[in-house]
């Protein structure tokens, strides 16, 4: 991709420019931004992977100033009819069911995938919508079919409506109100409200971009270098020893001798220097709660073939590692080379196949037995 040229799907501007003028800054709406635009899934599809349990789904309904929230598994039967207004059909995740989808997020792939979360698809009736809300996350709404009407405004009080099943503003200011048909896109940054809704039956695309926060890191990193510790001293390490400790009057006080030995044990497991960084991309490369690979269905060795990664595959790098599906390789040279083209272009041709060395092909052919590479 070139990320000086300028492109129709960001409004003229190069991927270069959006990222200063418009990433985490401020709105932007795109006519025609993806002009010919093929929703990836009909409507009957939608529906069909509502109703399946592995997939994440929701209906909203709204009639008269009550709404009401229903997670899937959505049989059809369950749904309202097609006709009646005021409903909506989410489906998060359909970038991991359908390789349509998944092809969609490609021309965003100027963002880092380590920040990418979903594609999710909604269809709604006429007038249905999720209600005034504000995300957490930056995300391009694209509208697939038929006409939205798309309000948005920036949020200074944040308070919900109490009660509600599903989170509405108490005080939605809208700023701009737009009309977007079939291929125009509007690009939100997180803390902007917006209410869209559809007029007549239409289908959009959100390409949502998750937002990590301190916390969550904090916690899924400490939780790694946990798992490292117990791995590396499965008998569980150097013994505390108080020999000629004198006698206490103060039997509940904390030993400073035991509070030193604990230091002593922090600071060992953290002393790795690249098991903060490990930790973060085994934890981004994680899968979805609920992604199943089709694993070892056909138990054939790597050839000389080019390799593509499966859609719900999620693979990064960094300096010193290769991280696939919340593992993390140690990986240089050649190797490195070749898997971090597989990750970037999430298909290596078959000459770069050749290159790898015996190690590389061993760690390869696990992961095409795991369903997490196929051979094309
Ligand atoms: C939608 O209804 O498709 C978009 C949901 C949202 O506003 O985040
Ligand atoms: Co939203």
């Amino acid at each position: 991709m070139d990320l000086d040229a300028p492109t129709a799907l960001l409004a003229g501007l190069s991927p270069a420019q959006f990222m200063r003028r418009h990433w985490q800054r401020r709105p932007l709406l795109v006519h025609a931004a993806w002009p010919d635009v093929v929703p990836p899934l009909t409507r009957p599809q939608l529906f069909a992977l509502a109703a399946d349990a592995d997939v994440e789904s929701r209906a909203v309904v709204r009639s008269g100033g009550r709404w009401s929230v229903r997670h899937g598994p959505l049989s059809r039967r369950s749904l309202p009819p097609l006709r009646q207004p005021g409903w909506t059909l989410l489906v998060q995740g359909a970038d991991l069911h359908a390789d349509a989808a998944h092809r969609m997020l490609q021309p965003f792939r100027f963002v880092p995938d380590a920040r990418l979360d979903d594609l999710m698809i909604s269809w709604a009736s006429d007038g249905g919508g999720v209600g005034p809300h504000v995300d957490a996350y930056d995300v391009f709404l694209l509208q697939l079919r038929g006409t939205r009407r798309w309000r948005i405004g920036r949020v200074r009080d944040e308070r919900c409506v109490e009660g509600a099943p599903l989170k509405l503003l108490r005080r939605f200011e809208p700023r701009y109100d737009w009309l977007l048909g079939a291929g125009d896109m509007l690009y939100l940054p997180p803390g902007w409200g917006h209410d869209g809704i559809a007029v007549g039956e239409c289908m959009t695309a959100s390409i949502g971009f998750r937002v990590p926060r301190h916390a969550e890191l904090a916690h899924a990193m400490l939780l790694s270098v946990a798992d490292a510790v117990s791995d590396a001293h499965s008998g569980g390490g150097v013994p505390y020893g108080d020999r000629g400790s004198a006698a206490t009057t103060a039997p509940a006080c904390v030993p400073a001798a035991l509070q030193a030995f604990a230091r002593d044990a922090w600071v060992e497991a953290v002393r790795d220097p690249l098991a903060q960084a490990r930790a973060l991309g085994q934890w981004l490369s994680e899968p979805k709660p609920r992604v199943w690979f089709e694993a070892g269905r056909r138990a054939h060795s790597l050839g000389a073939r080019a390799l593509a990664l499966d859609r719900r595959t999620r693979m990064l790098y960094d300096a010193d590692h290769v991280y696939i599906n919340g593992e993390a390789l140690a990986a240089s040279g050649r190797d490195a080379q070749c898997l971090r083209r597989l990750a970037d272009e999430r298909a290596l041709p078959a000459a770069e196949v050749g290159r790898l060395s015996r190690g590389g092909r061993t760690i390869v052919q696990q992961w095409l037995t795991a369903g997490w590479v196929h051979e094309r």
